[in-house]
């Protein structure tokens, strides 16, 4: 283990957990020890993970674990894969006290929190999330879920894991187009409220890129932080959880439009960023210069800011009505008044829309 070691917490409660990040967290067998006890484990994890990080995942678990191999990719997150999940559990006669552990990135995330939210109505996950996205984002409050043929993550529960351990030594065999998508995550949480923090990242690109553990873990940190403090005062998406969304709209549009297959979800997030940061001006809310700075930085990480020219305008207005945050007929859209000062609004002008539909897409 490292110096950078860092833990915090998401404050809900007798439903309380630990976030640790560091180098080495994932193979820390007293702390596995402590987190396991006695119980059984299945590890779910996919084709993909399972032979780069596995092997000492089960080693420092220390007990006898049951491993699931999922295949790789978003178009797997399935009903059918959570099923495959519940079956060995069934198999293996797990009861209400053992525990699921997750290791891989966001689906495999997703699934294992998903089967052990349902599994006899509820029985613990631990997450090891083992990319970025994961790290900052999906490991970390409860939302939990499969995709359906009509749309993205249309079946899921609420269900928090009882600790996230993020590893910042597991990203080193990540692929850097996956590193950089889930940069656009940790973008997003500098936009939504902090504003120093978005300076850091303007500053620090090159470190970020270069997997500079110092700076991966502040990142790591930081984003964590901002996600934990929210989640813990709405936890059920009923107010300020939507901040999170920013940038989704036209992300979850351009991830439908195109089938899940040639954006990554965080490029879709980034360049969701950047189409919100246009709308913000088109609607009069943000200066031209903090959406040109925030284009600037999604650019320095790599990220696309317009999904012109796959991407058509319409078939994107289409597939945004079918968002989960349509209510009453009318998408709530967040909105940035400055960099740092994001807002949940039912209430956009029709043209600022049309523009920026105009503008990023074809
Ligand atoms: P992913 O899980 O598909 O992982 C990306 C790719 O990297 C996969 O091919 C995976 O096998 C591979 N991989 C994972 N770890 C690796 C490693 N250490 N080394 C090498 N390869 C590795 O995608 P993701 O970006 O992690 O997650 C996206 C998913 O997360 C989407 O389904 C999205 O809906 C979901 N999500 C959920 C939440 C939430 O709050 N629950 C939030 C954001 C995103
Ligand atoms: N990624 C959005 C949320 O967790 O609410």
């Amino acid at each position: 283990m490292t110096d950078t070691l860092q833990k915090l917490e998401v404050a809900l409660g007798a439903r309380s957990y630990p976030i640790v990040i560091g180098a080495g967290v994932s193979q820390d067998a007293a702390a596995l020890a402590a987190l396991v006890g006695q119980r059984k484990i299945a590890l779910v994890t996919n084709t993909v993970v399972a032979p780069l990080h596995a092997d000492i995942v089960e080693r420092a678990l220390g007990a006898t674990v049951v491993r699931i191999v999922l295949p790789d990719g978003e178009v797997h997150k399935t009903l059918d894969n959570v099923a495959r999940i519940i079956d060995v559990l069934v198999a293996n006669r797990f009861g209400r006290d053992d525990l699921l552990v997750a290791l891989g990135g966001g689906v495999v995330g997703d699934m294992t929190g998903f089967a052990a939210a349902c599994y006899q109505r509820g029985i613990d996950f631990v997450q090891i999330p083992t990319t970025l996205l994961a790290q900052v984002d999906s490991s970390v409050g409860g939302k939990t879920g499969v995709n359906h043929p009509g749309g993205k993550n249309l079946i899921g529960a609420f269900h928090q894991p009882r600790a996230v351990l993020a590893d910042t030594a597991l990203l080193r065999t990540l692929p850097a187009r996956e590193l950089r998508a889930g940069l656009a995550e940790v973008i997003k949480y500098g936009l939504i409220c902090d504003p120093d923090f978005f300076a850091w990242l303007e500053a620090n690109a090159a470190a970020l890129l270069a997997l500079e553990p110092a700076a991966l873990a502040h990142a790591i940190r930081r984003s964590c932080e901002i996600k934990a403090a929210i989640v813990a005062r709405d936890e059920h998406e009923r107010g300020d959880r939507a901040l999170l969304n920013l940038g989704h709209t036209f992300g979850h549009a351009i991830e439908t439009v195109t089938g899940y297959e040639t954006w990554l979800h965080g490029e879709a997030i980034g360049a969701g960023l950047a189409m919100a940061a246009h709308m913000s001006v088109a609607a009069g809310l943000l200066s031209a210069a903090e959406s040109a700075r925030i284009e600037r930085v999604l650019q320095a990480f790599g990220l696309r800011t317009s999904a012109a020219p796959e991407v058509a305008g319409d078939a994107a207005r289409a597939a945004m009505n079918l968002d989960k945050k349509v209510q009453a007929g009318r998408i709530r859209f967040i909105l940035m008044r400055g960099i740092g000062r994001a807002f949940v609004t039912a209430d956009w002008p029709e043209d600022a829309l049309a523009a920026t539909l105009a503008a990023r897409f074809s």
